[in-house]
C-alpha cells in the first residue's frame, strides 16, 4: 500500500492547525519552518480572536452579524461564502482552543470573557490577557508534540521552503518541495500528495513593520514564480497603533483601545507640555469627533488614515513628530494589569515609561496583507462522486445549487490554488479580509483554515488517488530538476559573494532597506499614480542592482545573508505586483487609498485583483480582475457613522 503524506509548510497557527486536523484524520504530516514553531510570528499577535458567544449573543450580536461586520470592514471585496462559513464555524473553534487548555480571560461568573474590538459595536473577542496569540501557539504546539511522539508528525525546524515542486503534463499538480536546512546549507526534495503553504505575510517588503524579520513574503513569492496566482496585492494593512523603532516598529493592540484607551493629540500645535499637564478641554480627540459612534474602534485603514492625517496634514502630532498619544492613564492600574500586562511590559521594555502612569507614544506600522495566494473555494455539499466538485486548475470554483451556502465541508478545492494539490492558509491566502481586516480576524482565519481545511486537504488526498501516481512513486526527474536549479541559484549567491569588497550598491542589506523605505512612502497609508509610477522606476533599478548582487559572507554553513539575499529577490517581486496592482485599482476602498481617486467605484472595480507570473514574456505580470462573489450582503456605503462636522 502506498504511502501517502501531506507537507505542510509554516510552523505558525495555520500550520499548526492544519498539522494536527491532518495528522487526526490518519495522514502523515511533514512540517518545516524556518525558526522553532514556538517561535513562529503567530506568536506576536496579541489583542484576541473573535467569535460569537453565548453571552455576546444575548446581547443581541450573532455570527451573521460577525459575518456581515467582516465584509463591511474589508469593504466588499471579499469572496462572501468563505467569510459566512468562518464566522459561523468560529465558535467550534474556540471550544475547541478551550478544550486544548488555551487559558482565556474568564468573567466572575467563569464564562469566557469578551472584550471590544475594532470594527465592531459588541464585544465578542476572547483574549488570553494580551498576549492571545502567544497562548494558542503553546496549546497547538503541545498537541503536534503528541503527533510527533506517536510518529505521525516529523517536524524540520530550521528549513527554508525554497520552491514547489510540481507534476508537469496532463496531471500537472503539486507533488512536494525543495527546502534547504539553514544549518548545514543541504537543499533536498521532499515528496507530499498534498502541499499546504502557511506561511503568513510579507512586512519586511516594506522595511519596518510589527512583523518578525523572517515575514518576507519569500515563499509566497515563490510560488507566485511557479505559477501559483496571487489575489490583492495592493491591499496592505497598516496597524494605527505601533511604537515606532529603529530597528522595526512593535504592535500595540487594538486591545489597548478595546479596554477604554483613548487616542488623542494636544489641541496646539507645539504644545510643549508633559501630557499629564494638558486639561482635557485642550486635548483633541480626533477619533472620538469624526466617528462618534465607533470613536477609537473605528477600524485600522480609517484609524491609521485620521492618525496619518492629524500628524501629516494638520501638523498636530505629539512634539511636532509623526506620533500621537494612546492613553490608558485614566483606568485602574490593576485591571490594566489583569487585561493588558503582556502589551503594557512590551512598552516598559522597549520606551522605558510606564503605560499605567504616561500616555504611550504611537503611529501607524504595517501590520498584514489582505492580499495572498489565490485560493478556490467550493459551495454547498461535498459529494466526491460529484464531478462538479473536481478541481480545475484555474477555473472558477463550482457554485452549488443551494444559495446562501457557506463552504462545502470536505470539498478539496476549499483554500487550494489554482495549481491541484498546493494549498494556502492562514495570511498567506487572500481569502477572507477583502480590503481591510478586522482585528481579531486573523488567529481565527489561521485556525478555520488549519481545522476545517484541513479536511480539504485529507479528502484530496485519499478521494482523489486512485486517478493519481502517489508522489513517492513519481520518477525523480521532476524533483531533482527543482534541487538542480536551487543548488545554481545558491552557487551564484555564494561564488558572487567578496568578503570586505561589497559594492554597497549591490549589498542585499542597502537593497532591502531601500525597498522598505520606498514601499512605505510610495504604497502604504496613501497612494498617488505618480507616486506610485515614481515607485515602479526605483524597483526597476533595485531589480537591476539585485541582478549584480554581492555578499560579503560566502561561508558554507549557516549562511544566512544567503537566506536573506534569496528573500530580497523575491520581495522585489512581490513589491511590483503590490506597486503595479495599486497603480492599475483605481479607486479608493479600505486599506488602499488613492488621493486621486477617493472614492469607491463599485461598478468597476468590486473585483479581485489577480496576478499571474508568466517568466519569458515581455510583461511577466499578466494582472487581470474577477467578480467577487457578493450574493449574501449587498454593499453599501461604508462610513461607521463618520460626522459631517
Ligand atoms: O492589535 C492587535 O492586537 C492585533 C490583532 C490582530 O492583528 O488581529
Amino acid at each position: 500500500m502506498s504511502k501517502q503524506r501531506v507537507i505542510v509548510v509554516g510552523g505558525g497557527l495555520a500550520g499548526l492547525a492544519a498539522t494536527i486536523r491532518i495528522a487526526e484524520a490518519g495522514l502523515p504530516v511533514d512540517l518545516f519552518s524556518m525558526v522553532p514553531v514556538k517561535r513562529s510570528h503567530s506568536v506576536c499577535a496579541q489583542g484576541g480572536i473573535n467569535a460569537c458567544n453565548e453571552v455576546a449573543r444575548q446581547q443581541g450580536y450573532s455570527e451573521y452579524q460577525h459575518f456581515d461586520e467582516t465584509i463591511y470592514g474589508g469593504d466588499f471585496l471579499a469572496d462572501q461564502p468563505p467569510v459566512l462559513e468562518m464566522a459561523n464555524f468560529a465558535p467550534r473553534v474556540i471550544d475547541l482552543l478551550d478544550r486544548m487548555g488555551v487559558p482565556f480571560n474568564r468573567t466572575n461568573e467563569g464564562r469566557r470573557d469578551l472584550r471590544l474590538f475594532g470594527g465592531s459595536l459588541f464585544k465578542r473577542t476572547h483574549f488570553s490577557g494580551a498576549t492571545t496569540g502567544q497562548q494558542l501557539m503553546y496549546a497547538l504546539d503541545e498537541q503536534v508534540r503528541r503527533y510527533e511522539a506517536e510518529g505521525r508528525v516529523n517536524k524540520y525546524e530550521f528549513w527554508e521552503f525554497l520552491w514547489p515542486v510540481l507534476n508537469e503534463g496532463t496531471d500537472q499538480r503539486c507533488v512536494g518541495i525543495v527546502a534547504q536546512d539553514m544549518r548545514t546549507m543541504q537543499i533536498r526534495a521532499f515528496r507530499g500528495d498534498a502541499v499546504v503553504m502557511a506561511t503568513g505575510g510579507c512586512g519586511l517588503v516594506f522595511g519596518k513593520s510589527t512583523n518578525s524579520v523572517m515575514c518576507t513574503g519569500g515563499a509566497a513569492a515563490r510560488c507566485y514564480q511557479a505559477g501559483v496566482w496571487y489575489g490583492n496585492p495592493e491591499m496592505v494593512q497598516v496597524h494605527p497603533t505601533a511604537i515606532p523603532g529603529a530597528d522595526k516598529c512593535r504592535l500595540m493592540s487594538e486591545s489597548a483601545r478595546g479596554e477604554g484607551g483613548r487616542v488623542w493629540v494636544p489641541k496646539k500645535k507645539g504644545d510643549t507640555r508633559r501630557p499629564g499637564e494638558i486639561p482635557d478641554s485642550e486635548r483633541y480627540y480626533f477619533l472620538e469627533e469624526r466617528y462618534p459612534k465607533y470613536g477609537n474602534l473605528v477600524p485600522r485603514d480609517i484609524a491609521t488614515r485620521e492618525i496619518f492625517d492629524v500628524c501629516v496634514n494638520d501638523g498636530l502630532g505629539v512634539g511636532g513628530e509623526r506620533v500621537v498619544y494612546l492613553d490608558l492613564t485614566h483606568k485602574d492600574p490593576e485591571y490594566l494589569t489583569r487585561k493588558l500586562g503582556g502589551i503594557l511590559e512590551i512598552y516598559e521594555k522597549f520606551v522605558g515609561e510606564d503605560p499605567r502612569k504616561v500616555p504611550m507614544k504611537i503611529f501607524p506600522a504595517v501590520h498584514y496583507s489582505m492580499g495572498g495566494l489565490w485560493t478556490s473555494y467550493v459551495r454547498g455539499r461535498y459529494n466526491p462522486t460529484e464531478p462538479a466538485h473536481e478541481h480545475k486548475a484555474g477555473m472558477t470554483p463550482p457554485v452549488s445549487s443551494e444559495p446562501g451556502a457557506g463552504l462545502a465541508p470536505g470539498a478539496p478545492g476549499n483554500m487550494m490554488t489554482n495549481i491541484p494539490g498546493l494549498y494556502a492558509f492562514g495570511e498567506v491566502n487572500f481569502a477572507y479580509h477583502g480590503a481591510n481586516r478586522l482585528g481579531a480576524n486573523a488567529l481565527l482565519n489561521c485556525i478555520f483554515d488549519g481545522i476545517f481545511n484541513g479536511v480539504s486537504v485529507v479528502n484530496y488526498v485519499r478521494d482523489e488517488a486512485p486517478s493519481r501516481a502517489p508522489a513517492e512513486s513519481l520518477p525523480p526527474n521532476a524533483f531533482n530538476a527543482v534541487v538542480e536549479k536551487e543548488e545554481a541559484r545558491m552557487r551564484r549567491l555564494v561564488d558572487a559573494a567578496k568578503p570586505g569588497a561589497t559594492d554597497p550598491a549591490c549589498n542585499p542589506y542597502l537593497i532591502g532597506k531601500e525597498l522598505g523605505d520606498e514601499m512605505t512612502a510610495a504604497c502604504t497609508v496613501v497612494k498617488t499614480g505618480p507616486r506610485l509610477e515614481q515607485c515602479l522606476s526605483k524597483l526597476a533599478e533595485l531589480q537591476e542592482r539585485y541582478s549584480r548582487l554581492q555578499l560579503a559572507d560566502s561561508a558554507a554553513w549557516s549562511n544566512q545573508s544567503v537566506s536573506y539575499a534569496r528573500a530580497v529577490g523575491d520581495m522585489l517581486v512581490l513589491a511590483e505586483i503590490m506597486a503595479r496592482a495599486s497603480l492599475l485599482r483605481k479607486e479608493s476602498r479600505g486599506a488602499h487609498y488613492r488621493t486621486d481617486y477617493p472614492e469607491r467605484n463599485d461598478a468597476e472595480f468590486m473585483r479581485t485583483t489577480v496576478c499571474a507570473f508568466r517568466p519569458g514574456a515581455s510583461d511577466r505580470h499578466e494582472i487581470f480582475y474577477r467578480e467577487v462573489d457578493a450574493g449574501l450582503v449587498e454593499p453599501r456605503a461604508r462610513t461607521y457613522g463618520k460626522s459631517e462636522g
